[in-house]
């Protein structure tokens, strides 16, 4: 696998195709200095990946923040590179339990007060032939990633419709909402129901000041990807060359889009999924390569009904 968004792994290619430009640096900012002054922004799975860098760049404009995931170890590094940028409480706390969710927001209302954005990052997946799952497995996948945005959600718009405050939350997503994701079943069902979420609670609470919306990522490669991903992605020679952007996505890519959906500067838009991946889901054809099934394509061998739901070694 490859985090370099420039190799596009297209030597050959030496006249035409230049791809999408790459972004401006880390450290840049999108929005005026300070347009997060004095707010609170609560983001669930801060600590790694694509979490961790939107916590950032929330940050980076002046936000306090708060990052709630369940392991310590996470915990800890969200401390450590946020607290340079400001102030910074993480709080332990699965989504999947209403009430951790309850006391998360609890702590944030005793260190800065209650959150004017939530980010509904956090989620799970792990590859992996629909006839394999165990029951658990589907039921572990949709109840973090689904069932967990919607109580983070509950919870955020319960307190503020109590105290008549506007808010902000935005659920991140996945493209394969829309097309469908062979070798992630789970996943994706769960990640159709979080695109509708943002559709339906949009309307019923913008009267109350709440907006909603959806930003799903495309290819992002990060050092905290779980291994499970990691070897599925090591399986392409290169991410960026299958692409049409011809690079991958870049974390801050998507903090500064979740910066300016949350803004002032976005206020009017709700119940929209905004897709920063370089139109990459669009790609699909009447005719495409060769098939292969998902087994193949994750090195498993001939379904077998009996025994232990197979795992990756
Ligand atoms: C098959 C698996 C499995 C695997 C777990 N299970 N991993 N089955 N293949 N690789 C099964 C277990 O056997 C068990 O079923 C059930 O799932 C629950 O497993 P636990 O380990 O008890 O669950 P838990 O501790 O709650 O962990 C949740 C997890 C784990 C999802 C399984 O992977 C995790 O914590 N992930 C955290 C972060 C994450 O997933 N990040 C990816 C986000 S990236 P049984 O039947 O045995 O009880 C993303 C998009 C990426 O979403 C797109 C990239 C291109
Ligand atoms: P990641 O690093 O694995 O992040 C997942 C986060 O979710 C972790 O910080 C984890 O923290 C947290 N989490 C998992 N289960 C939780 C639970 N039950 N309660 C609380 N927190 C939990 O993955 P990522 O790549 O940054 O993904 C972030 C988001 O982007 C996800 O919604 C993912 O679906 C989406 N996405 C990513 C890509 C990509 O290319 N990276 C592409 C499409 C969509 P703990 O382990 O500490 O709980």
């Amino acid at each position: 696998m490859t985090d370099d968004a420039t190799d596009d792994g297209h030597e050959g290619w030496t006249d035409g195709p230049i791809g999408l430009p790459a972004p401006p640096p880390l450290g840049e900012a999108a929005l005026p200095a300070g347009s997060y002054d004095g707010r609170v922004v609560l983001v669930t799975g801060g600590g790694t990946g694509l979490g961790k860098a939107i916590a950032a760049e929330f940050a980076r404009l002046g936000a306090s923040l708060v990052v709630a995931s369940r392991k310590p170890e996470h915990l800890a590094a969200a401390e450590e590179a946020l607290a340079p940028l400001g102030p910074v409480r993480t709080v332990a706390c699965d989504i999947r339990d209403a009430d951790q969710i309850a006391t998360a927001f609890d702590v944030a209302v005793e260190a800065f007060g209650l959150p004017d954005v939530l980010v509904n990052n956090a989620a799970a997946n792990f590859p992996s032939p629909a006839e394999d799952l165990s029951p658990n497995a589907w039921r572990t996948v949709v109840d973090i990633t689904l069932n967990g945005t919607y109580l983070c959600s509950r919870e955020f718009a319960r307190r503020h419709l109590e105290a008549r405050t506007p808010g902000s939350i935005v659920n991140v997503g996945a493209s394969y909402a829309w097309t469908g994701g062979p070798g992630f079943a789970h996943s994706a069902a769960a990640k159709a129901g979080v695109k509708n979420l943002v559709e339906t609670l949009a309307v019923e609470w913008g009267p109350y000041g709440i907006q909603v919306n959806g930003l799903v990522p495309g290819l992002v490669p990060h050092e905290d990807m779980t291994a499970d991903i990691v070897d599925n992605l090591a399986r392409n020679r290169s991410n960026a060359a299958s692409q049409p952007a011809l690079r991958v996505g870049l974390p801050r890519e998507l903090g500064w889009a979740a910066t300016f959906l949350a803004s002032p500067y976005g206020a009017f838009i709700s119940g929209h999924t905004l897709v920063v991946d370089g139109a990459n889901w669009q790609r699909r054809h009447l005719t495409n390569p060769p098939v292969t099934t998902v087994r193949d394509q994750l090195g498993r061998g001939p379904f077998a009904s009996e025994g232990p739901t197979p795992r990756p070694a």
